[in-house]
């Protein structure tokens, strides 16, 4: 399976609705904790296989706007195993030489979680081999709210004209400014969806759905996924012969 990858044509920007944590234990007897659990493996294996094989952008769903509606106890347990995962993981985070940033309103995170995010992001400011974007408390619509209010006020302040913007000034005003679109999105767990993620990032991703629920997705997995991926025609609303010319 691997040999049959391309290196050249991997995404740039893989971004991962990470799902089916519940209903991966609720099959196996346990309750959903124990899901999130397990999630985390996946994380771990996910992670390290993309930066193995040299994609330089992955980003990570791990907590929406709409997960603080869950109950307090969920929410609990996830803000506990992001904080142990940041301290137990951050060492390879060096090894393999990753960058950790998030996106969302992490200001709604507990202070805990919110210093060990600040410490890592400090930490692993300087690398360069991959970026991993944690998406956490994050909703898209959300995330274009804010830049229209950010837009607003510098019309209103009198440093643009509302000619003057465009979707690069827009794109600049979104949490993932520093990122390029997205080139294909995975979701896990059988769910066709999109569930508020990033929406303007995604304008022209190639969309994978799978199966698997996210405690199960691991290396072949994730290489089915970039598989089909590289067998797909990407066309950007050009023809087939004119991509092919
Ligand atoms: C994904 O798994 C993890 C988060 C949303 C935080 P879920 O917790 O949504 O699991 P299901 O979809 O209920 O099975
Ligand atoms: C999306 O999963 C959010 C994350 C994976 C973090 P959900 O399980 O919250 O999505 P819905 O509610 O099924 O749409
Ligand atoms: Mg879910």
């Amino acid at each position: 399976m691997r040999s049959q990858l391309d290196p050249e044509k991997l995404p740039k920007h893989l971004a991962i609705i990470m799902d089916g944590n519940g209903r991966w234990a609720a099959e196996k007897g346990k309750n959903r904790l124990f899901g999130h659990q397990n999630g985390v493996n996946s994380v771990r294996t996910i992670v390290e296989e993309s930066a193995r094989l040299g994609i330089p952008h992955l980003t990570l769903y791990a907590f929406s706007t709409e997960n603080w509606q869950r109950p307090k106890e969920e929410i609990s347990t996830l803000m506990q195993l992001l904080v142990q995962s940041l301290r137990n993981e951050f060492e390879k985070l060096l090894e393999n030489k990753i960058k950790l940033q998030t996106v969302g309103n992490t200001a709604l995170l507990p202070k805990s979680v919110q210093n060990e995010l600040q410490s890592v992001v400090d930490k692993t400011a300087h690398n360069t081999h991959m970026t991993l974007t944690l998406a956490l408390s994050y909703g898209a619509k959300d995330e274009l709210v804010a830049a229209a209010q950010q837009l607003a006020q510098l019309v209103k302040n009198n440093i643009i004209s509302p000619g003057d913007i465009d979707s690069s000034t827009l794109n600049n005003h979104l949490y993932t400014r520093n990122l390029p679109d997205v080139d294909l999105l995975i979701r896990t767990s059988g769910e066709h969806r999109i569930s508020n993620f990033l929406l303007w990032q995604i304008a022209y991703a190639e969309l994978y759905f799978t199966n698997v629920f996210w405690p199960d997705f691991r290396e072949a997995d994730l290489h089915q996924a970039l598989l089909t991926y590289q067998q797909r025609e990407r066309r950007f609303g050009k023809t087939s012969a004119q991509i092919n010319a």
